[in-house]
């Protein structure tokens, strides 16, 4: 449990010569725009989705406003929305639809920060106190709730098939929070169960925000399904990657708390990989992380063991793996810029650090 910076910026890696231009200030996942047309486009659908998400956020009552808009005005990385105007430029980027869309799977994301917070005790979201912290597990569960309506309210205009496909993803994405909750069952492997998790509760709206952003700007089916395909793979890498920065992150570039997943007892990749393997050199290593690392040197010595272990090095390893495998989804797409966008997609999953 992971995520966005508020002040952090990032470039993606190896492409970033396609990135150089600053995003938009709301985003913060960094020098993101590609140039010339793409990035007018982009950035003209990034304009959208947060003036969209600021009247999303809105009630009459002046609380509801206060706590709802909390954490969108604190900032994030908006990558969900992003990846959807991203695939709806191979369509009619502003064609009706595009925009809601994105902005739906935003607001559902948003909403699941407040309750995913109150389930892992989070202090700190996107550089800002949590709504827990700040108000209490009451007001950040209906806070998020009100988030969900206002997306269950833009998606009624969408259309029927729109609702399914969004209330098909929450139902992946509640269930991959609850069996991460409950974890593997007996005779489950654990490294299996861990990686169903992440398609599920992350990999399953990257890919609706793929599919979404296509399908509304009017994309062929078949193109579609490769997009939806590539937002899966790259919403487990991106998954994988909070979990790796979780644990290798000595700031709170994250605008998180580092080492949250260890000190709530979540066996992340690095963890499994150490706890299922005898290496000698991890011995040590296991018996700290065998369950919830709670006090203060405890845990600062099983991050530091976990930082220098083989077994974070093959986890990265796996990261690169699936990264890998949703850039060769991208032989679907026709060649251009925006298959070289998506490209850079899957190099900054892989080399972000907040
Ligand atoms: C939660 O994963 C993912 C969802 C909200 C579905 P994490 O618990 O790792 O997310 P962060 O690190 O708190 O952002
Ligand atoms: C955090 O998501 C939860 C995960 C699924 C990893 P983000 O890292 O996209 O969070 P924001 O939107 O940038 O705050
Ligand atoms: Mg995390
Ligand atoms: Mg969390």
């Amino acid at each position: 449990m992971s995520g966005a910076g508020t002040t952090s910026a990032r470039g993606s890696g190896g492409d970033a010569q396609l990135w150089h231009r600053p995003s938009t200030p709301a985003s913060t996942i960094g020098a993101w725009l590609p140039e010339g047309e793409l990035g007018e486009s982009l950035a003209d659908g990034l304009a959208r989705v947060e003036a969209a998400l600021t009247s999303s956020v809105a009630s009459e009552h002046p609380f509801v406003s206060e706590a709802a808009g909390h954490l969108m005005a604190a900032g994030g990385k908006r990558f969900r929305p992003m990846l959807a105007l991203l695939a709806a430029q191979l369509g009619d980027p502003r064609a009706p639809g595009v925009v809601e869309s994105a902005v739906v799977c935003e607001l559902t994301h948003l909403a699941t920060l407040y309750h995913d917070d109150v389930m892992d005790e989070a202090s700190v979201r996107r550089g800002a106190p949590s709504a827990n912290s700040r108000w209490g597990n009451s007001v950040a569960i209906l806070t998020g709730d009100f988030l969900f309506a206002r997306a269950s309210d833009l998606l009624a205009d969408l259309g029927p098939e729109a609702v399914r496909v969004q209330a098909r993803t929450f139902e992946r994405l509640v269930t991959g929070q609850l069996r991460e909750t409950v974890g593997a069952g007996p005779g489950e492997d654990p490294i299996a169960h861990y990686l169903a998790v992440l398609a599920d509760k992350t990999g399953s709206l990257v890919a609706t925000s793929a599919r979404f952003g296509a399908s509304f700007a009017g994309v062929d089916d078949e193109l579609v399904t490769a997009l939806t395909a590539f937002g899966e793979e790259v919403g487990v890498a991106f998954q994988l990657s909070d979990d790796l920065i979780d644990i290798v992150s000595e700031s709170t570039a994250s605008g998180k708390s580092p080492g949250t997943d260890l000190r709530e007892g979540i066996a992340t990749l690095p963890v499994l990989f150490a706890l299922a393997g005898d290496d000698p050199a991890e011995a040590r290593l296991r018996e700290l992380v065998a369950g919830p690392v709670i006090d203060d040197d405890l845990h600062a010595e099983a991050l530091a063991l976990l930082r220098s272990s083989a077994s974070l090095a093959r986890a990265n390893e796996v990261l690169g793996e699936y990264a890998d495998r949703a850039r060769g989804r991208l032989s679907a797409v026709p060649d251009g810029p925006v298959r070289q966008a998506l490209s850079s997609l899957c190099t900054y999953v892989v080399t972000r650090t907040s």
